[in-house]
Order: structure tokens, then C-alpha cells, then sequence
């Protein structure tokens, strides 16, 4: 079964000829081989991508926009030019549709201190699902406090998977915003948000994508979601911390105020009255994080040549696999079993703790993480605390998951 999967799989790309383009995968912690199935917390980063910030502080560290200069002006254009890569990456209609920010949590923050201050009122309805990360629950709770709005959430059913039926309850005129994870970080569940964002549309609602597990796993187009904005975080995508993309509809960017205040996002300062640049300027105030930003760039080249059909083929099987042998280890629940997931296994042992199972496997070089997720509200559907938690890249192995088979079975035997 293995070896046929692998066959077909090895037509598809070469894993271990991937595996060498990631310098960290090949270490060694306390004399085991490092087996990293934290995915969905953070990735590793190719050499290209490394190299990439190597580059720019050796050869042409600048601040970019203000400068004349030479090194300037070739920062200005790497920087500008990843945002370019990212608007084809994702669809988007034009670069300055694309805002950098730090990560997904300040995108939605930003949407929600914007949009949802200039547009949400006493009454108004913002709609979630169970399975949201914190970062897309709090920010929205934050502007309803401040704005008397009502948070509605979607529930989901025992596998994991919203319930459309629910949903078509819960939207109404009053739904102002609809803001969904593209992909649970929790349980891996693919939310349908193509048909989700469709019907938020029918009720006038701007729907806000979290995406930061959706990019590293699925071709996205926002064009053909339709979304009205969708944010995701490089440091998940194999590109640097801290650096991170709001797409926005270029109408709505232009229509919502800025939000940090500075430098670079003005046209025109007095102490009487600033006046603003144009998006996407208008929201990157102060100097950007422009090595990270370049190097997301590099990231998305090297993604782009693995080809996301062809990760999202291999992940879907090694996860299927994963999924076969999993709850074949005795006492092992496994928490999320949508249809349509990527490589997030949550799973919990009726009678071991997750934090224990989770140093248990770092004793034998398996990075995975334990605990709620930053998704408590989906723990608490599911009636734990947390779950051990691995998760699945394109350079992941059936060997691997294999290891962490073989340590599970023997955690539960000690
Ligand atoms: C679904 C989801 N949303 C938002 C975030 C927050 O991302 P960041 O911490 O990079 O801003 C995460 C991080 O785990 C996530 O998985």
C-alpha cells in the first residue's frame, strides 16, 4: 500500500530531493533525526528563502520609497516586485490589493479597526464559525464592545464540518461582516467558503478570509472567491516571521481610513491636515519589514515551482494515510474528521494529557504541538482542553508518520 503510494507520488515530485533544500529538516535533535509535524505553527524555510534576507542585508540593505539612490531604488523594486508575486499568487485583481502587514492577526485587526469602525453599528451582526482561531474572534469581540455589535457563531457537526443549514439561519439583513478560516488550524476541516462567501453576499455582508492555513495548502484566488478581503501569515507559507498579506477589494481599500498613522502613508503633512496616500500605501505607515517581504516573494517562486496542485496531491495523501493509521493505535481519538482537510491530526489519549504526549515525542525528535491551539472555543466543542496536535507539510514523509506511529504506540504501552 505504502510503496504504490509512494511510486505514484514520486512521479508527482521528489520529497527527498525537497527535503535537501531545507537546511534545518536534516538535524539532529538529542541524537534523533528531526521529524517537524508543527506545520500548521510554523514552517521551515528553504535556502532560497534564507538566502533571499542574506542577500539584502550583504548587498542592498535601504529603506525603500524615500531613496534616490541606487541601493534604494533596487530595494524599492525587490520590495514592490514581491508584491507583484503575490498578486499572482493569489488572484488578486492588482499589487496594490496587497497590503503588508506583520501576519494574519494584525490583517484582521486592521479590517476590523477599519472597515468595521467606519461601517459597524449598535445591533449589527458579525458572523464566525466554531472552528476560528483566536486571532478571529478577538479583534471582532474587541469592535463589538466598543461598538455594541453581536457576534453569531456557526456550529459545527461531530466531524468537524460546518453546518450549512445553521449558517443559512444565522445570516440575516443584519449581517454586516462574515469572517471564516479558510481552513481550521485546529481540526484541518476545508471550510466551504466559496459557497459560504456566496450567501453572506446575498445579504450585502463583507465577507474577511483568514488564510493562514489555506495558502501553504491550496491554490487560492481571491477573484474567484470573491472575497471582499483575505489575510495570511509568510512564516506559514515557508517564508520568514513577521511578515504577513491583506488582499482587499482595491474599492473598499480606498473607501476605509487608514489606521496606523506615520511616515510613508501620507501625501501631504501640516498641522492642520495630513492627507493620505492610496492604498496600498495608505496602510503600510513607518518603514516595512522589506528583507521578510522580498523573501515571501522567494517563497512563492519556490512554491510556485513545486506547483500547489501538485503539494496539495501529496499532502492529501499522506494525510488520508496518516488518518488510516492513527486511530488504529489503541485509546487514540482523533478529533476532526471532515471530508475535505488538510494534514492537521488532532487526537487525544483518554488517560495521557496532550502536553505529556507532546514531550514524549520531542524525547524522540517529534515536533508537534499540544494544547488548544489558540482555538479554544473548537476544543470546547469537542469536549477537551487541547489535543496533540501533528501537522503535515510537502516535505513530510510515510516514514515519518510511520515514527510517530511506532512512539504513539509505545507511549500508549508504557
Ligand atoms: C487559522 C489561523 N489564523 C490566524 C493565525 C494567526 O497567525 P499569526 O500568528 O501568524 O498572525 C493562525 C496561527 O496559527 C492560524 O492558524
Amino acid at each position: 500500500m505504502v510503496q504504490y503510494m509512494q511510486l505514484e507520488l514520486s512521479e508527482l515530485f521528489d520529497v527527498s530531493a525537497i527535503r535537501k533544500d531545507f537546511p534545518l529538516l536534516s538535524q539532529q535533535v538529542d541524537g534523533k533525526p528531526l521529524i517537524w509535524l508543527d506545520n500548521a505553527s510554523t514552517t521551515q524555510k528553504p535556502q532560497s528563502v534564507i538566502d533571499t534576507v542574506a542577500q539584502f542585508y550583504e548587498q542592498y540593505n535601504s529603506n525603500v520609497h524615500r531613496a534616490v539612490h541606487t541601493l534604494g531604488v533596487q530595494a524599492t523594486d525587490a520590495y514592490e516586485g514581491a508584491r507583484e508575486k503575490v498578486q499572482r499568487f493569489i488572484g488578486a485583481n492588482c499589487a496594490s490589493e496587497i497590503i503588508f502587514v506583520r501576519g494574519t492577526t494584525e490583517g484582521i485587526n486592521l479590517v476590523a479597526q477599519t472597515y468595521g469602525r467606519k461601517y459597524i453599528r449598535e445591533g449589527d451582526e458579525i458572523v464566525l464559525s466554531t472552528l476560528e482561531h483566536h486571532s478571529n474572534i478577538v479583534p471582532w469581540q474587541m469592535l463589538a464592545q466598543e461598538t455594541g455589535a453581536i457576534l453569531k457563531v456557526i456550529p459545527v457537526s461531530d466531524r468537524g464540518e460546518i453546518i450549512l443549514e445553521e449558517y443559512t439561519q444565522i445570516l440575516s439583513s443584519r449581517t454586516r461582516i462574515v469572517s471564516l478560516a479558510h481552513v481550521s488550524n485546529g481540526l484541518g476541516t476545508i471550510l466551504p467558503i466559496q459557497e459560504m462567501i456566496k450567501m453572506a453576499h446575498q445579504y450585502g455582508a463583507r465577507v474577511v478570509i483568514d488564510g493562514a492555513q489555506g495558502v501553504p495548502h491550496k491554490c487560492v484566488n481571491v477573484q474567484s472567491l470573491d472575497c471582499d478581503f483575505y489575510a495570511f501569515s509568510g512564516h506559514k507559507m515557508f517564508a520568514p516571521l513577521g511578515i504577513g498579506v491583506l488582499y482587499g477589494k482595491q474599492e473598499i481599500l480606498e473607501d476605509i481610513p487608514p489606521w496606523h498613522g506615520g511616515g510613508s502613508m501620507i501625501r501631504s503633512v501640516s498641522f492642520e491636515k495630513t492627507t493620505y496616500e492610496a492604498p496600498p500605501a495608505k496602510f503600510e505607515a513607518g518603514t516595512p519589514s522589506i528583507a521578510d517581504a522580498i523573501a515571501l516573494g522567494a517563497a512563492i517562486d519556490y512554491l510556485t515551482n513545486l506547483g500547489m496542485s501538485n503539494i496539495a496531491q501529496y499532502e492529501q495523501k499522506l494525510t488520508y494515510y496518516a488518518m488510516e493509521q492513527l486511530p488504529q493505535i489503541p485509546g487514540l481519538r482523533l478529533i476532526g474528521a471532515a471530508k475535505d482537510k488538510v494534514g492537521v491530526l488532532s487526537f487525544v489519549f483518554e488517560d495521557i494529557p496532550p502536553t505529556e504526549v507532546g514531550q514524549l515525542l520531542a524525547l524522540e525528535g517529534i515536533a508537534v504541538r499540544a494544547g488548544h491551539h489558540c482555538a479554544q472555543p473548537t476544543m470546547q466543542r469537542f469536549g477537551v482542553t487541547g489535543t496533540v496536535r501533528p501537522s503535515l507539510a510537502f516535505y513530510n514523509t510515510y516514514e515519518e508518520i510511520d515514527t510517530l506511529v511506532e512512539v504513539l504506540r509505545k507511549i500508549r504501552c508504557n
